[in-house]
C-alpha cells in the first residue's frame, strides 16, 4: 500500500506527480503530500486526506520546478494528519523522501538516532530512515555520495520498502530503492519517471524497468540510469516494453471503475481465454505453464495460497482440479500458511494467486514454499509484478487494469485461467473423458455472451438493492463450487457498503447462522440447477420458515424457487463448474447499487488500498 511517484526532466513535474497519484490512489488515500525542487528550494507540501484535498492545500503554492516526489499514504505507524504525511524531511531539511512498506527496526534505529540528536516530527517509521540518511551522509564530510549514504543506510534496514529520495542541494539527481514493494523506472526522452505500478507514466513512455529487491537506483539527466545492489554489487538494467493503454485507466462514461469493470466483464473473460481455447480444435494451451505441466501433472498435491478475493478464486480452483484432475488440493490463507510451518515438498505445486502481484503475505508464502523446494506457479493480472517474477512459471489473467478497490473482473479472470488450467492438466492426465472435455470447451467458450445477459439484469438488482440497501446484516448462501461465490458476494457487500455479511455453505446454516434469521434479514442464495438444487431448495424453505428475506440466484426457466423467493435473479444454464462465471455477477452489481445508494465512495472504501503491501 502507499502509491510513490516521482519526476526528473522537463516538464513541470507537479502535473505528472498529481496525476500520477490519482492513479495510485488505489495503494492509499489516508494523506498525499509532494516535494518539487524549483532550482532554489525544496517545497514540501502535504495534507491529510485524498491528493484532491491536497492539490486545493496547494493552490496559492509554488508548484514550479521539474524534479519532485510524491506520495498517497496508507496509514501504518501513526494516524492520518497532515505531520505524518509523506514526504518526510532529514533534521537540516536537505533531503526528503517517500516510502511505500514498513521499516520493522524503526524502534531501534529512533531510540539511536534520538540519542544522538535527532529530533523526529512524526510518529511514523519513514522520517527515521531520511534521518539515518542525513547521519550518514553528514558523517562522511561530504566523502560519499548522496547516492552510497542512502545505500548505507539501507543495510542497516529491516523491513519492506520502495523509496525515493529528493536532494536540496543537487536538483539533478534521484535516488530510488525497493524490497518487497514495488518500483517502476520509465524511461522517457531525456526525462525518467518512478512510481509503485507503470500507470502514472503510460502516456509518456513504453520503456520501464521494473527494480528487483534489494536494487537501489540514480536518476539523473547527466549520468542516466545507474543500478546496484544495497550490497554494492553493478547491475545493467532490463528494460521491458509496457503494454498497457491509456484508456484502460480511465472510467469511460461509467460513474465509478467499479461498475465499468463489472461491465467489462465479458471482454476481461474472452481475454483471459484468447489464444489459449479452441473449443474447434479440442485444444486448451496455456503457453507460460507448458514447461511445468508434466510437473503439474505428477504433483502429489496442489496447495492454493492467496488472499481475500484471490483466495474465493482459490476454492474455486480447489473444485475444479479436483474433479478435474483428480489432484489433493489445499486452498490457504497467505498469511497463516507462512507461520504454520507447513509440510510442504518437492513434489508439491504451490499456485499463487494475485491480481496485483504485490500482495506481502502472498509473496512471502511463496518466498518459504520456494525455500522447501515446492514447484511455484503465478496467477497474476499485473504483468511485471513481483509475484509474477518470482514465480518458477505462470499464466497471466489479461483482465487488464483492475482500479476499483473491490476485485471484480479480476476474480472472474482468475476464475477462468484456474478453470484453463484444470482442463489443460486433466485432459493430460486422462482424468476427464474427451467428451466432457469436449462440452466443457463448448460451454467456456460461451461464458462471455451469457454473461452479456446476466448485465441485462441490471435494473432488476438495483430494485432489490433498494429493497435491502438499509439492512444491518446480510447472509450469503451457496453449495460446493458456489460456497466461494457466496463467500465472495458478503465480501463485496461488505467492503463497499459497510453492511456486515457472512458468506456460508448453505447446509451449514443451521449449525449456528439459522439463529440470526428474522423478518430484517435478507439472505442471499445461489440456487441453480445442478446436483445439490434440491438440497439448496430445502435449505431456502428453512430460511423463509423463520420469515428470512430470500433473494435466489436461479437458472433460467426455474419454477420452484422463483416461487418460494422473495426475489430471484435469472440466470442462463451452464455446466454446474461454470456457474461461478455467471453467479458472481450480480452480487457484484448489487454490491454496488446498495454502497451507490448508502452514498460509500464505492471505488475507495474507508481503510481499505487494493494492493496490500504490508504483510
Ligand atoms: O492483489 P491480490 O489479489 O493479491 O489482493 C488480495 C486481496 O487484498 C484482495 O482480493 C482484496 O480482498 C479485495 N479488496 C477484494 O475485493
Amino acid at each position: 500500500m502507499c502509491g510513490i511517484v516521482a519526476y526528473i526532466g522537463k516538464q513541470t513535474a507537479y502535473d505528472i506527480i498529481i496525476k500520477g497519484l490519482k492513479r495510485l490512489e488505489y495503494r492509499g488515500y489516508d494523506s498525499a503530500g509532494v516535494a518539487l525542487h524549483n532550482s532554489k528550494s525544496l517545497n514540501v507540501y502535504k495534507k491529510k486526506g485524498k491528493v484532491a484535498d491536497l492539490e486545493t492545500f496547494i493552490d496559492d503554492k509554488d508548484i514550479s520546478g521539474s524534479i519532485g516526489i510524491g506520495h498517497t499514504r496508507w496509514a501504518t505507524h501513526g494516524p492520518p494528519n497532515d505531520i505524518n504525511s509523506h514526504p518526510h524531511q532529514s533534521g537540516n531539511k536537505d533531503f526528503a523522501l517517500v516510502h511505500n512498506g514498513i521499516i520493522e527496526n524503526y524502534a531501534v534505529l529512533k531510540e539511536e538516532l534520538t540519542q544522538r540528536g535527532h529530533q523526529f516530527l512524526s510518529d511514523t517509521d519513514t522520517e527515521v530512515l531520511i534521518h539515518l540518511i542525513e547521519e550518514i551522509y553528514t558523517n562522511s564530510k561530504k566523502s560519499l555520495t548522496l547516492f552510497e549514504a542512502v545505500r548505507i543506510a539501507l543495510n542497516e534496514v529491516i523491513g519492506a520498502y520502495a523509496i525515493v529520495v529528493i536532494n536540496k542541494n543537487n536538483p539533478n539527481e534521484l535516488i530510488a530503492a525497493r524490497k518487497s514493494s514495488p518500483l517502476v523506472v520509465g524511461i522517457g526522452e531525456g526525462e525518467f519517471f518512478l512510481a509503485s505500478d507503470a500507470t502514472p507514466m503510460v502516456e509518456f513512455t513504453k520503456n520501464v524497468v521494473y527494480l528487483e529487491d534489494g536494487e537501489i537506483a540514480h536518476l539523473s539527466l547527466e549520468t542516466g540510469l545507474k543500478i546496484k545492489t544495497v550490497a554494492n554489487q553493478e547491475k545493467t538494467p532490463y528494460i521491458h516494453e509496457l503494454e498497457m493503454h491509456l484508456e484502460t485507466l480511465e472510467k469511460g462514461g461509467f460513474d465509478h471503475f467499479m461498475l465499468k469493470e463489472i461491465y467489462e466483464q465479458p471482454q476481461s473473460i474472452h481475454d483471459s481465454m484468447r489464444g489459449r481455447l479452441r473449443s474447434s480444435k479440442s485444444m486448451v494451451s496455456l503457453g507460460g505453464i507448458k514447461d511445468y505441466e508434466e510437473k503439474i501433472v505428477q504433483a502429489k498435491r496442489l496447495i492454493f495460497v492467496a488472499c481475500g478475493t484471490s483466495w474465493h478464486a482459490g476454492l474455486v480452483g480447489e473444485y475444479l482440479f479436483e474433479d478435474l484432475a483428480r489432484i489433493p488440493v489445499e486452498v490457504e490463507y497467505a498469511s497463516e500458511f507462512r507461520y504454520r510451518n507447513p509440510i510442504i515438498n518437492e513434489d508439491d505445486v504451490v499456485i499463487a494467486i494475485s491480481q496485483s502481484g504485490e500482495t506481502a503475505d502472498t509473496l512471502a508464502a511463496i518466498k518459504m514454499a520456494k525455500e522447501k523446494g515446492a514447484t511455484i506457479v503465478g496467477i497474476c493480472n499485473v504483468v511485471g509484478s513481483s509475484i509474477s517474477r518470482l514465480t518458477d512459471c505462470g499464466s497471466y489473467t489479461h483482465a487488464g487494469p483492475e482500479i476499483g478497490v473491490a476485485s471484480t473482473k479480476a476474480f472472474t479472470a482468475q476464475v477462468t485461467v484456474l478453470t484453463l488450467m484444470a482442463l489443460m492438466i486433466g485432459k493430460k492426465k486422462g482424468t476427464i473423458t474427451n467428451q466432457r472435455f469436449n462440452r466443457l470447451l463448448v460451454e467456456l467458450e460461451s461464458i462471455p455472451e451469457k454473461l452479456e445477459s446476466v448485465l441485462t439484469l441490471d435494473s432488476v438488482i438495483k430494485k432489490i438493492a433498494s429493497t435491502y440497501k438499509d439492512s444491518s446484516n446480510a447472509l450469503y448462501l451457496g453449495r460446493g463450487i458456489n460456497f466461494p461465490v457466496a463467500l465472495e458476494g458478503a465480501l463485496k457487500l461488505k467492503e463497499i457498503s459497510y453492511i456486515h455479511a457472512e458468506g456460508y455453505p448453505a447446509a451449514e446454516m443451521k449449525h449456528g447462522p439459522i439463529a440470526l434469521i428474522d423478518e430484517e434479514m435478507p439472505v442471499f442464495v445461489i440456487a441453480t440447477q445442478d446436483t445439490s438444487y434440491e438440497k439448496v431448495v430445502s435449505n431456502i424453505q428453512e430460511v423463509k420458515a423463520r420469515k428470512g428475506k430470500v433473494i435466489a440466484i436461479i437458472t433460467k426457466g426455474d419454477k420452484d424457487v422463483k416461487e418460494i423467493a422473495d426475489h430471484y435473479m435469472e440466470i442462463p444454464l451452464t455446466d454446474s463448474l461454470l456457474v461461478p462465471l455467471l453467479a458472481t455477477v450480480p452480487f457484484q452489481l448489487l454490491s454496488y447499487h446498495v454502497a451507490v445508494m448508502r452514498e460509500c465512495n464505492v471505488d475507495q472504501p474507508r481503510n481499505l488500498a487494493k494492493s496490500v503491501t504490508v504483510e
